[in-house]
């Protein structure tokens, strides 16, 4: 069988690397896993409850309506229900979304160093990428985006930007969100993608969530997910949050059972655990504060991140880190296929997983 040339040439995502993988082949018995910004705490206590009592139901196929899910979002989320739908982790909204509003050779816009499920359901619907370059390196650049826009402009039919962004850490300020999306809600024919997976993490005064202007902005869709603040990555749910005609046009392109039982069932208790909330905002921000001190101590440099991660420059290449920091059983995730092959990136985990991977830094690194 001929497989097409632009599935050939796709590049697979790499996820982070499992800790039963690297147990078996470098033969550990203790692997910390800081590689896929999951959270360490696990689900929360409601969650594992709800789970154990709608296991009894999984004979049954999952409600397609997702009528309870959607009914606790929208308090959640102070939107209306016909505003919200789910998916297998908003990986799978993302996908939905290419799919839906680009044909063969359109465009996508992105900034420079962007969530790689943009670029990889992009080549699987031979959809062309487009990066927006990056001011100081890091941050969003609004005037550039708009140049590359421009410069595009027949082409492009989605615009994505993660704030808070992976893998950098880095956001965009409230201001530059009112005047990004000024810009685009004229752009009649292009879809605007806020992709909010970090959006509890964030700590800047002058952050905001594109949420509120979904009210005046009819080409915006924002995503949230339950793998991070939520602890949920395993069960796969992530939500959009848009104007109904794209919601309407999203329903009709998903599969009934996208989303299962379990996962609408511990959707619902995850929404409803705001201890648990903060409880995950407590242990990231100081756990940021703590690899901030000691990547400062080691003289790492690194991005101050609004997320549950932070990305470092080991200032050599990264993959060769990388392995040696798995024979001492911690997993961090290279990013050269994000086209940064110094810098490692870091997720959050328990104190000793955050202290063990500082260790092991300076080891390996030789600052300690
Ligand atoms: C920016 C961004 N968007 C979306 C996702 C995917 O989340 P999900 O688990 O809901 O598919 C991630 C996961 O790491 C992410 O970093």
């Amino acid at each position: 069988m001929k497989i097409p040339d632009y599935i050939n040439h796709l590049t697979a995502y790499k996820p982070g690397k499992p800790i039963e993988e690297t147990q078996r082949e470098y033969g550990l018995t203790q692997v910390f896993k800081l590689a896929s910004n999951e959270n360490p705490l696990g689900p929360s206590p409601l969650v594992q409850k709800a789970l154990e009592k709608a296991i009894a139901n999984q004979h049954l196929y999952p409600d397609p309506s997702q009528y309870e899910l959607l009914k606790a979002a929208a308090q959640f989320w102070d939107v209306k229900s016909e505003n919200i739908s789910f998916g297998n982790g908003t990986d799978e909204i993302i996908d939905f979304l290419v799919r839906i509003f680009c044909r063969a050779h359109d465009q996508i816009l992105f900034p420079q160093y962007a969530f790689q499920a943009y670029e990889v359901t992009a080549g699987a619907c031979q959809v062309e990428c487009v990066r927006a370059p990056l001011k100081n390196t890091w941050h969003f650049d609004l005037q550039k985006t708009i140049e590359t826009f421009e410069k595009n402009r027949a082409k492009i039919k989605i615009v994505f930007v993660a704030n808070p962004n992976n893998p950098t850490g880095t956001y965009m300020d409230a201001q530059t969100v009112r005047a990004f999306l000024d810009y685009f809600r004229e752009q009649r024919d292009v879809l605007v993608v806020f992709d909010e997976a970090y959006f509890e993490f964030t700590r800047a005064k002058d952050y905001e969530s594109a949420l509120p202007f979904l009210k005046t902005t009819d080409n915006l869709v924002v995503l949230r997910t339950f793998s991070k603040i939520f602890g949920m990555a395993g069960l796969r749910l992530g939500a959009m949050i848009a104007g109904s005609d794209i919601v309407q046009a999203y329903n009709k392109m998903r599969k009934p059972f996208n989303v299962s039982g379990l996962a609408q069932a511990a959707g619902i208790a995850a929404m409803s655990d705001k201890a648990f909330i903060k409880k995950t905002q407590e242990i990231t921000w100081s756990g940021l504060d703590y690899f901030y001190r000691e990547l400062t101590r080691l003289k790492i440099d690194y991005i101050p991140s609004e997320g549950n991660f932070v990305l470092i420059d080991v200032k050599t290449d990264a993959n060769q880190i990388f392995e040696k920091l798995l024979r001492k059983g911690i997993i961090l995730r290279p990013v050269k296929n994000y086209g940064l092959p110094q810098h490692l990136r870091m997720s959050v985990g328990l104190d000793v997983e955050n202290q063990a991977a500082i260790k092991a830094l300076s080891e390996v690194l030789g600052h300690g």
